[in-house]
Formats: C-alpha cells, sequence, structure tokens
C-alpha cells in the first residue's frame, strides 16, 4: 500500500546532495580525476546493473551475501547493483581481450551500493574513484599507482602524518599459514578473519580468540610474532618466501623514488576474495576520528579465470568519496565553496532585457558562469540575492550607463565599483 503521507527524508543510508554539497563533491573528482589522466589513465564506465553472480564467484562471502542489493527483474534474472567496480571491470576486459592493447591503464569515478548498517565512513550508497592497471606483472604496477595516490593527496594539500598507506602481500599471509603454522582450511580462514580486526580488538581478546579458533600455544606466538615483523625482518625469509620477496622489492622502489607516508603492515589482509599478491588500505592516523580506510586495493591476477580466460597480471583500487571526505573535514582541507557563478546581472527595467542578455552571452563565452535577474525589482534586494548566494561579481546595468556605453561592476567582497566598458570585464574579473 502506497503511504499517504511521504517522507521528505532519503532512502536508509544514503544522502540528499544540495549544490553546495555537490561542489564539495566535484573539488575531490576534480583532482581524481584530473591526476589520473595526466598519468595516463583513461576513463570507462560500466553499467550500475549486474547479473548478481558476478560477485558470488569472486567477491567473497560478506560482499556476496551479505552486502548485495540484489532483486529478480520482471524476466526472471537475479541482478545486483554494483557493490563494487572489480569484476565489472574484469568482465568488460574479458569481453574484449585480444582487441585490447595492454597495459591497460584504466580509471572510472561511479556510484556503488551496498547493504551495510549505515555509520561513520559507511553508507548504502556511495562514490569510488577506481584505478586499475592489467598487463603488468613486476611491482612497478604497484609503483606507478602509489605515485598516483601521493600525487592526489599532495594535491588535496594532505599533511605529513595525517596519512598513512598500509601494505601488506596475501604470499606472506600464505607463507605463515603454509610454512609456519602448517595449517589450511576452515581453521586458516578464520585465522584471517582474526587478523584483518587485529586493531579492533584488545590484545587479550585477539589472543582468547586465536585459542577459541583452535591454535596451539605455540602457533599463538608465532602468530603475534608475525604482526610484530618489520619490513627488515622479512629479508631473512626472502628465499623462502614470494611475499617477503615482492615486499621487499617495492619498499626499495619506493624508497628510491622518496616515496613517504607508507608502512608495511602484517596485519592488512583485504576482505576481498580475489585478492593474490600486494594489498594496500590508506588510513587517517593522524586523528582518532576515522577508523575506516580511506581506500583500499590490491592485486588480482587470477581474477579473469572466472570468465574462463588466461590469466592477466592486475593492480588497482576503490578509493571512497564518504571516508576521503570525512578525512578532508577533519583537517579543513576542504575549501569554502558555495556557487561556482562567476558574475550575477542586475535588471533595473525590463526594457533592458536585452542589454543584459548581450552582457551575459558575452561573459559566459568568455569562460564565465553567469546568471541574470529575470524581473525587474529593487536594486538592494537584487544585490542581497547575489550577496547570499555568495556571488562574488555583480554587473549592474542602468539607464545612465545605456547612454555611457558603459557598466558598473561590483566586487561584492570588497564593495568596490568600477565603470568599464563590456570589453575591459573580462581582464577586470580575471
Ligand atoms: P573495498 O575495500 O571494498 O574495495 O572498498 C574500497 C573503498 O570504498 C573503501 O576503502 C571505502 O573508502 C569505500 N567504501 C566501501 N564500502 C563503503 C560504504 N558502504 N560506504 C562508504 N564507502 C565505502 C573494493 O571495492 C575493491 N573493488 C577495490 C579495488 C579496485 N581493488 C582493485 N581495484
Amino acid at each position: 500500500m502506497i503511504k499517504t503521507k511521504l517522507s521528505t527524508q532519503p532512502y536508509k543510508g544514503t544522502i540528499d546532495m544540495y549544490p553546495e554539497d555537490v561542489l564539495q563533491k566535484n573539488y575531490l573528482f576534480d583532482v581524481w580525476k584530473r591526476v589520473a589522466k595526466s598519468f595516463g589513465y583513461e576513463e570507462y564506465d560500466t553499467p550500475i546493473l549486474e547479473e548478481a553472480d558476478l560477485y558470488r564467484v569472486k567477491s567473497g562471502d560478506e560482499l556476496a551475501n551479505n552486502q548485495l542489493f540484489n532483486f529478480v527483474d520482471k524476466g526472471g534474472r537475479e541482478v545486483s547493483l554494483r557493490p563494487e567496480m572489480t569484476p565489472s571491470l574484469a568482465r568488460i576486459i574479458a569481453a574484449k581481450k585480444y582487441s585490447l592493447i595492454l597495459p591497460i591503464r584504466w580509471f572510472n569515478i561511479g556510484r556503488f551500493y551496498r547493504y551495510e548498517k549505515p555509520q561513520k565512513g559507511r553508507t548504502r550508497e556511495f562514490v569510488q574513484l577506481n584505478i586499475d592497471i592489467l598487463g603488468v606483472s613486476s611491482i612497478e604496477a604497484e609503483v606507478e599507482i602509489i605515485q598516483f595516490v601521493m600525487k592526489v593527496m599532495q594535491e588535496l594539500k594532505a599533511k605529513e602524518g595525517t596519512y598513512e598507506l598500509k601494505i601488506n602481500n596475501r604470499y606472506l599471509f600464505d607463507y605463515l599459514v603454509k610454512d609456519l603454522l602448517k595449517i589450511e582450511g576452515e581453521l586458516k580462514d578464520k585465522l584471517a578473519k582474526a587478523i584483518d580486526n587485529y586493531l579492533k580488538m584488545e590484545k587479550s581478546t585477539f589472543n582468547e580468540y586465536l585459542k577459541e579458533i583452535g591454535l596451539s600455544d605455540s602457533q599463538r606466538d608465532t602468530v603475534l610474532e608475525y604482526l610484530n615483523w618489520e619490513i627488515k625482518d622479512l629479508v631473512n625469509i626472502k628465499d623462502t618466501s614470494r611475499g617477503a620477496q615482492e615486499l621487499l622489492a617495492l619498499f626499495d622502489r619506493l624508497e628510491e623514488l622518496g616515496v613517504k607516508n607508507v608502512r608495511f603492515c602484517p596485519y592488512i589482509m583485504r576482505g576481498l576474495a580475489y585478492y593474490t599478491g600486494t594489498v594496500v588500505e590508506m588510513y587517517d592516523i593522524g586523528s582518532k576520528e576515522n577508523p575506516r580506510a580511506l581506500f583500499g586495493g590490491g592485486r588480482y591476477d587470477d581474477l579473469l579465470e572466472i570468465f574462463g580466460q588466461e590469466k592477466l597480471p592486475a593492480f588497482g583500487l576503490g578509493w571512497g568519496d564518504v571516508t576521503t571526505l570525512d578525512y578532508l573535514r577533519t583537517y579543513n582541507l576542504l575549501p569554502e565553496l558555495t556557487t561556482d557563478v562567476d558574475v550575477f546581472v542586475t535588471l533595473m527595467d525590463e526594457s533592458f532585457s536585452s542589454d543584459i542578455s548581450d552582457i551575459a552571452n558575452y561573459l559566459r563565452e568568455n569562460g564565465l558562469n553567469v546568471q541574470v535577474q529575470l524581473t525587474s525589482t529593487k536594486l538592494g534586494k537584487q544585490l542581497q540575492y547575489a550577496d547570499k548566494k555568495g556571488i562574488k561579481w555583480v554587473v549592474i546595468v542602468g539607464e545612465e550607463e545605456i547612454k555611457e556605453g558603459i557598466v558598473q561592476l561590483k566586487d561584492m567582497n570588497t564593495k568596490q565599483s568600477y565603470k568599464l566598458k563590456k570589453e575591459e570585464l573580462i581582464d577586470r574579473i580575471g
């Protein structure tokens, strides 16, 4: 039954965006897009609707079983709003693999949907930048995307010491479970989950939990030791662990390039099932406000296999708007943006309508965003409107100005006025 009184609230876990909110979001999106393009990444897109099975094969239980926004369409197909981009990216690459030129460097900024409990940093609809490189098996793929990340942080004016890129490698975890603990199956999965929650648990609870899932005392000691490993400790196992080898090579390259704000963290696991090697997550480390990752990503060299294709080495990440805007707000890094209208043209008398249209069009042709007053009212009211909207420049055209062939330009910030010819406006506005 349809409710007779509809709510003005958005659907649970989603956010309405008024123009000033969109300006802030676009500030972030513009940086993402500009920097991605500057690294030679090309923009692509995929449908928001996908077959639900796409996420059942390799995204992992949490996402595939609990978080899908899925439904059966009128043709009986099970459909889902996309919860992430990576399976769609793999699908469109698999569909055209033989005609695509490698390496593929692609990015997308799009909306995603997850049925999650709404909380700080978690909504049911959000935007991710996805940036991925496919066809490069060496750690140079990781190095390039990490350089991209650092450039974005620099453009966003993020201060060193307030963010950290935490890096691990799934092969190192494999080394822990296979070579050191000699465990597999369910116990291995339970340990992965426990390590994923390591930072969220008290040390004693974590210990207790390891005991509960069935690890012996000495196995627990080994896990705790593993969690304390630093990058230099990996040298000892370089010859036996592919993960150690790849991490050492990656950190060497990052040091060579002077990349700061990166740390090897053996507790970074990543929930998604398709990751194969390097895994990364970016965190706010300067405050306690934002415990969730700004982005997460990793290597997924085997994902194309779900479409019956050969493997294709791949590395990339998904960067969320909600967590990143929270981070930018915490450190006051969002510019004060109230409007992107540059000029307001007043109307003193309806007989001047075509004169002000001429001026407005002239300004628009010169790249400015211009609003015009549509019905004549008192000048004071029109100035008040421009002021409230935060529009910096006002063009005033009265009878006198028309006679003299000039216009009056008012700077609403300094309250200064200038009498100028139409052609002089652009230079003055700058
Ligand atoms: P993910 O860790 O599931 O990875 O999500 C990446 C980022 O998306 C998170 O760090 C967070 O910023 C944002 N995010 C995820 N869920 C939500 C939510 N419910 N509300 C707000 N923000 C959210 C992936 O999605 C991988 N497919 C990323 C990837 C790309 N891996 C390789 N290429």
